[in-house]
């Protein structure tokens, strides 16, 4: 079988380096792997090939050849996961579909299940693309996750408004959320794995955040919101989800008060996610270490749920009609290599945290399937995934890959 799977890939292992001679990138026929690894990453594919997931004869075209996928490497029991838009989970852009359905083993939906995107009017809910999104994750065995509840982006403004234009009052608001809550989470009932309830409630000193949620009901708003979430689907995992929970300590601190409080409440909150919207130098590895063991020091479960790691200067966008400044946008011709080198140690170096705390986290999710789909870019050209713009996968991803290789 060995044989076989290397002599249709034609892959050799010679002296330090794998070669795999077919159609990749000069960068992945290079790919510096030990013998043993090299070993390892055969046995794996063999396997794959052998179960049936995975025929190198039959590639399909503009895709890489991936001698491995993540979620066959990941520790038993976690998920693997990665956002996706809507002409992904339509099944529009099969290149992404195809890199998708073979990596992971989690979807979550990049914008589809917000509330402006479900429930733009009072009385005006839209199912259609977001019914697909559940369908496309169930079709293909992947675990469908819901993001998000309770926000105060990308929520329509009737939902806290009264009829003189000012802020709705507790009642109100709180049925809004009721009825919002009752509908989307009961639809999706036994389908969709776990919903991210309440999303970015905190400011980074640890205080809540003055969202309109907030304003109108009180600060229990995230005690009822996760109230309302158990009530329509109890067999659902309900996770609280922000960001900068590695970078500041007090925003950490603010997290742990959530989950105690909805604790002590007897409400159901099964793990937290650290966004993980990172960049190379930050967080380090000892504030991801650190986070996750303070995390789960309440008792629940840690999750990386929107990971990119950001690989541009911070920068306003320009005066309109103005030009961008060019240092503000330094990688328009392409990502130099000691960058590339500097991204694929900041990915490896991560999942080696992860690793080391593999019975503490439940799911790593990617906030987008290659660099050209990120939100990062935004009018500029960022670099922040595992794949390239041409679905090609990076150093990064060889180096997750390495990394996840020799976990055990
Ligand atoms: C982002 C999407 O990726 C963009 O397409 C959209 O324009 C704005 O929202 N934190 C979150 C995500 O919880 O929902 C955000 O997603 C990224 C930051």
């Amino acid at each position: 079988m060995l044989s076989q799977m290397q002599r249709a890939l034609r892959i050799v292992h010679s002296g330090w380096k794998a070669r795999i001679l077919t159609t990749v990138p000069e960068r992945v026929k290079q790919m510096r792997v030990s013998r043993r690894v090299f070993a390892r990453w055969m046995s794996a594919a063999a396997a794959l090939a052998a179960s049936g997931r995975w025929n190198p004869l039959v590639a399909p075209p503009n895709v890489a050849a991936q001698p491995v996928a993540l979620k066959d490497l990941v520790p038993k029991g976690w998920l693997i996961g990665v956002a996706i838009n809507q002409n992904q989970s339509d099944g529009r852009d099969g290149v992404a579909v195809d890199l998708v359905t073979r990596q992971f083993n989690a979807i979550s939906p990049e914008n589809l299940l917000k509330f402006q995107s479900l429930h733009p009017e009072p009385d005006r809910f839209t199912f259609d693309a977001q019914d697909r999104y559940v369908a496309f994750g169930l079709d293909h065995g992947m675990a469908v996750i819901g993001h998000t509840l309770v926000w105060h982006s990308q929520t329509p403004a009737w939902v806290w408004a009264a009829t003189d234009g000012g802020l709705a009052d507790r009642a109100t608001m709180l049925e809004r959320m009721r009825v919002h809550i009752a509908t989307v989470v009961g639809r999706y009932k036994g389908k969709i794995r776990g919903w991210d309830v309440v999303n970015e409630a905190l400011n980074d000193d640890g205080t809540l955040r003055d969202s309109p949620w907030r304003r109108g009901i009180g600060d229990d708003y995230i005690a009822k919101a996760f109230e309302f979430a158990r009530e329509a689907d109890p067999g659902a995992e309900l996770y609280y989800n922000d960001y900068n929970l590695a970078t500041r300590p007090a925003k950490r601190a603010g997290a742990i008060r959530i989950i105690k409080e909805l604790q002590q409440r007897g409400l159901r909150i099964d793990a937290v996610g650290e966004q993980g919207h990172w960049r190379l130098e930050s967080p380090t590895t000892t504030e991801i270490d650190q986070t996750i063991t303070e995390l789960r020091a309440t008792g629940v479960k840690v999750m990386i749920t929107e990971l990119d790691v950001n690989l541009l200067p911070p920068a306003a966008p320009p005066a309109p009609g103005q030009p961008r400044e060019p240092a503000a946008n330094p990688y328009v011709d392409g990502l130099p290599d000691d960058v590339q080198q500097a991204l694929a140690r900041c990915y490896a170096n991560a999942f080696r945290v992860f690793l080391k705390h593999r019975d503490d986290m439940t799911r790593v999710t990617f906030w987008g399937v290659s660099d050209g789909d990120s939100w990062l870019n935004r009018g500029r050209m960022n670099y922040p995934l595992l794949w390239d713009r041409q679905r090609q996968p990076k150093t990064a991803f060889e180096e997750v890959a390495k990394v996840l290789m020799a976990k055990s």
